[in-house]
Order: structure tokens, then C-alpha cells, then sequence
């Protein structure tokens, strides 16, 4: 009997392993919002949503960097840095935000693994929008 209970329990644990693993090989958005955990204490995402001690990031995508959220108070270089987000310019100012824009106020920097960072870009795109 506890034979069978034991090989039952393992059957049950292994199917939800193996779904929780397709569910993030599938879905970057899912994971993505996972990665966002770190940037929510300083960030919010709605429309309408407060700054904090960052900007509210709605309508992030196609605007340029240092003007998203109107009333927020931007460093002068942030908003002399003249590019627009994208998957590529959010990219490389979340990879290493001090590197590539010298004298932002913004010091934390995405995860290092490209995957993760496109999972949260890819969370970034459809939660701000
Ligand atoms: C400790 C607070 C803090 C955390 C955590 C943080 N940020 Fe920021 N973020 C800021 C500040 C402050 C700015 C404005 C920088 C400036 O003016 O130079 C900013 C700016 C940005 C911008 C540019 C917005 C614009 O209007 O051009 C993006 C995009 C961004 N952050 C994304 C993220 C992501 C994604 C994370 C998580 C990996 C994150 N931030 C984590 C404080 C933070």
C-alpha cells in the first residue's frame, strides 16, 4: 500500500514540475513579470500609475528616454541621452544603466542572463501599453 501511495506522489510531483518548466520555457511574459519583482519597489506600470522613486513606465515603448512619465523629476542626462525605448536601447540601458547612460539616477541593473532580460522586456512591452 505505501508502495503505492509513494509511486503516486512522485507521478503527481513530476507532472507539475514538467508543467511549471513548460510554462516558462513558453511564456516570457510570465517570467518576465517575475524579473519585474526587482524594479516594482521603484516602479509602477499602469496607466496612470504613480512615480515612485522611479517613473511610472506607462506607455514606455516609442517614447523618448527621460520623458515618459511627465511630472517625474529626470536626471539631465537621462534626458540629453535622445533615444527612444525599444527592445534594443531598453536592452542596453538595463544590462548596465550607470555604463551606458553616464550620470543616471537609476544604479540597478537588470539580470546579466540575456534570457532573463528579454522575458522582462518582453513584460515590459505588454504591461505598458
Ligand atoms: C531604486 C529604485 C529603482 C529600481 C529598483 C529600478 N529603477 Fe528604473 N529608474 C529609477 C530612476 C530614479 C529612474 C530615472 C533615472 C534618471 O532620471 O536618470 C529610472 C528610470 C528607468 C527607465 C527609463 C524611464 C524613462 O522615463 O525614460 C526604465 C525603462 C527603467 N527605469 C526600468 C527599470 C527596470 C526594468 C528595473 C528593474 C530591473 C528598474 N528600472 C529598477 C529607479 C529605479
Amino acid at each position: 500500500m505505501k508502495t503505492v501511495a509513494a509511486f503516486v506522489l512522485v507521478g503527481a510531483l513530476m507532472t507539475t514540475s514538467s508543467a511549471l518548466a513548460q510554462t516558462q520555457a513558453t511564456d516570457p511574459v510570465a517570467a518576465g513579470q517575475r524579473v519585474f519583482l526587482a524594479c516594482k519597489t521603484c516602479h509602477s506600470l499602469e496607466a496612470g500609475g504613480k512615480d515612485g522613486a522611479g517613473p511610472n513606465l506607462n506607455g514606455l515603448f516609442g517614447k523618448k528616454a527621460g520623458t515618459v512619465s511627465k511630472g517625474f523629476n529626470y536626471s539631465p542626462a537621462l534626458k540629453a541621452y535622445g533615444k527612444v525605448w525599444d527592445e534594443a536601447t531598453l536592452d542596453a540601458y538595463l544590462t548596465n544603466p550607470a555604463k551606458t547612460v553616464p550620470g543616471t539616477k537609476m544604479v540597478t541593473r537588470a539580470p546579466a542572463d540575456p534570457a532573463r532580460r528579454a522575458a522582462l522586456i518582453a513584460y515590459l512591452k505588454s504591461a505598458t501599453r
